[in-house]
């Protein structure tokens, strides 16, 4: 029976979570004020960057001893302008807050999904140097440790055979490898049209990972539920919170709340605190104003 929790409020403040308590974090932070997701959000870089902070802070206090905190982002440009998100992160998360660097992993999308930008395309019509302005076609996963040590041998037989990864599936899609191959949302999928959501895949493969049967994975940045979802499958139990109420309901729906059967004993919880805001009508507003103003322009 896996617990869930999804907490409508400010991940900068998780005084729903004791000290030490949970055994996971995987999260996808919004990518500063990213045109056609997050136009707007922040009134500055370092505003968005206080935000990583105080969360960081967060995270420290109320992840276990030696258990990661894995985070999925890249880089953004806005107006031309590139944002070192991965860079600034892994600072914060390091060196002001004091987890250790474990690991990064590229996750490639798929080349036949990206067609070639205007940007890029500058240098079709101009093929000479200084003309080369390449399309991104993967994001960052970067791993961080809370110091102190994970007692491997404390955990029970049961639980470990409950946990067992699939050795097979671990060599023939390459999951050894510090490249992972992995479909991203299309556009055309039903939770992309809430707000830029990784793959359950992606989850799946990180919760697998690192945590065990039973145990508490979070996600400070719930989206559209993706994590708790897949713990969920996967017979974990998950906080996750979301600071935008106009999401409740996707990430209900996605939770499938009320629709489990009779047997069903999974347990989802929802929690409205009073700093949720509503975001999503006010974000696309923006969005098509951009690309209104773009066309005119
Ligand atoms: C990149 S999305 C996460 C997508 C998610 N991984 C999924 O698969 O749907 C980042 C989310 O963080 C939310 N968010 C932004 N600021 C927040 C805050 N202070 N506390 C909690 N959530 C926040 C945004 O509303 C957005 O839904």
């Amino acid at each position: 029976m896996a617990n869930i929790k999804v907490i409508i409020g400010s991940s900068d403040n998780m005084k729903e979570l004791e000290d030490n308590s949970v055994n996971l974090v995987v999260t996808s932070p919004p990518y500063y004020n990213a045109p056609f997701d997050f136009p707007g959000m922040f009134t500055s870089y370092d505003d968005y960057l206080g935000l990583i902070k105080r969360v960081g802070k967060e995270l420290m206090r109320v992840l276990a001893p030696g258990r990661v905190a894995i985070f999925v982002t890249e880089d953004v440009r806005i107006n031309g302008k590139l944002y070192p998100i991965v860079s600034d992160l892994i600072h914060i998360m390091v060196y002001e807050i004091g987890f250790e660097y474990q690991d990064k992993i590229i996750w490639r999308k798929p080349e036949g999904y990206i067609r070639i930008s205007r940007r890029s395309g500058v240098l079709i019509q101009h093929p000479y140097p200084m003309y080369y302005y390449p399309d991104n076609i993967y994001e960052e996963i970067v791993i961080f440790k809370k110091p102190g040590e994970f007692d491997r041998t404390k955990v029970p037989q049961s639980i470990k055979e409950k946990s067992k990864i699939d050795a097979n599936k671990f060599q023939v899609e390459k999951w050894y490898l510090s490249v992972w191959d992995i479909k991203n949302v299309l556009p055309s999928e039903k939770w992309s049209k809430y707000t830029a959501a990784f793959p359950e895949e992606l989850a799946e493969r990180l919760i697998r990972l690192y945590s065990y049967y039973g145990e508490i994975v979070l996600d400070p940045f719930l989206g559209t539920g993706t994590t708790c979802a897949v713990a969920k499958r996967l017979g974990r139990n998950c906080v996750g919170y979301e600071i935008d109420l106009e999401l409740k309901d996707a990430i209900e729906e996605r939770l499938k709340v009320g629709y489990g059967s009779l047997f069903d004993s999974d347990r989802v919880e929802f929690i409205i605190r009073e700093d949720a805001k509503t975001l999503r009508t006010k974000l696309r507003e923006e969005i098509i104003r951009k690309l209104n103003n773009k066309k005119q322009g």
